[in-house]
């Protein structure tokens, strides 16, 4: 295929996933980073990411922390999420994202209302306070609203897959589609930046499936995506089930151009080179930023926490350096929120 005959509807989306040919995902990933510098500029705005418990009631059956899977608990104290958080403002990050498993009792709702406000508080010298993206799953719309006036201005919800039918071969039952929509929706009306995404190279996945995705982010007028490639975990059902999926290689070239893809389809907004990246190459996240993302997540989870914040098989994991954009001359949005200009 040649990037002259790519046009961004469903069947050309699908035929550019579909196509193996390097020489295409090259000039692809190149183009989307020219319309990325073009639109929302060179830099790379950071988001320390605080995995502040990997306590989760919901049960998805490709994630490495979900509710009926052995693994060892944690949940990180006010305390030390507002030290994690000191460390972020120290470092200029300009603002910090709140993920953990999804919770639905009081004592948490509270507990992420008063980090709210005290990380808000936090002393950023010259800067602005610290930007606060939540990522802490489907919640009742007055938590998110309770939230949102407590400081959050972000949110983080992905909708794991656009297709329905994938949608509930890889969630137990008593998840729910629609529920995800109207969450996404609740997010959306209370005021968030409303995030989503959707993990790539999944069992039963399809290219149309991966077109369909990025259809979904351009109709729901996303300001902002983090998708990844989808990495086993090897005791969750899914990988368990030996439903085949695409190899390591595949995987990670399908992030890529989905992430190109989407930069061409919705130009000015924020796309994130996500973690997963970095579990399938080293240089994962800086091979997403040359295709067109513009945001990246370093992880300032404590280390001894970090190792059990094991959504998928996270040996690999390396400190997540910021040193390797400076050496490629990409500059970074120190000490600024990055907002989508979306
Ligand atoms: N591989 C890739 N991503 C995963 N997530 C959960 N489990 C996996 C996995 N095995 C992603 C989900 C979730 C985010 C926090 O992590 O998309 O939204």
């Amino acid at each position: 295929m040649n990037l002259s005959e790519l046009t961004l509807d469903r069947k050309g989306l699908t035929a550019a996933l579909a196509c193996e040919d390097a020489a295409f995902e090259e000039a692809l990933c190149q183009e989307a980073y020219r319309v990325k510098v073009a639109t929302v500029g060179p830099e790379v705005y950071l988001r320390g990411l605080i995995e502040i418990s990997n306590i989760c009631v919901k049960d998805c059956l490709y994630c490495g922390i979900r509710r009926d899977i052995r693994c060892q608990r944690y949940e990180l104290s006010e305390e030390e999420v507002l030290a994690t958080a000191r460390i972020a403002a120290r470092r200029r990050y300009g603002s910090v994202v709140i993920q953990g498993g999804e919770r639905a009792d009081a004592a948490f709702i509270g507990k992420v209302t008063r980090l709210l406000k005290a990380i808000k508080s936090i002393d950023t010298g010259e800067d602005p306070p610290l930007g606060i993206t939540l990522s802490l799953g489907e919640q009742p719309r007055e938590v998110y609203e309770e939230w949102f006036d407590a400081g959050a201005h972000r949110y983080l919800l992905r909708i794991e897959s656009s297709n329905p039918d994938l949608y509930y071969k890889i969630h137990p039952q008593d998840h729910s589609y629609d529920r995800r929509l109207k969450a996404l929706c609740d997010l959306k009306e209370i005021g968030y930046q409303a995030g989503t995404g959707a993990m790539i190279g999944l069992p039963f996945q399809t290219a149309e499936d991966l077109a369909d995705d990025l259809l979904f982010y351009k109709e729901f007028d996303a300001p902002m995506v983090g998708m990844g490639p989808y990495n086993p975990h090897p005791e969750t059902p899914l990988t368990l089930s030996g439903a085949p999926y695409p190899s390591a290689r595949r995987r990670f070239s399908l992030g890529l151009k989905m992430i190109a893809l989407l930069r061409l389809l919705m130009p000015d907004i924020n796309i994130a080179a996500a973690t997963a990246l970095e579990i399938l190459d080293p240089r994962g996240r800086e091979e997403g930023i040359l295709s067109g993302a513009n945001v990246i997540m370093p992880n300032i989870t404590p280390r001894e926490q970090m190792v059990k914040y094991n959504l998928y098989d996270r040996k690999t994991l390396n400190a997540s350096d910021v040193q390797d954009l400076a050496s490629r001359d990409i500059p970074i949005g120190y000490g600024r929120w990055g907002d989508s200009k979306h």
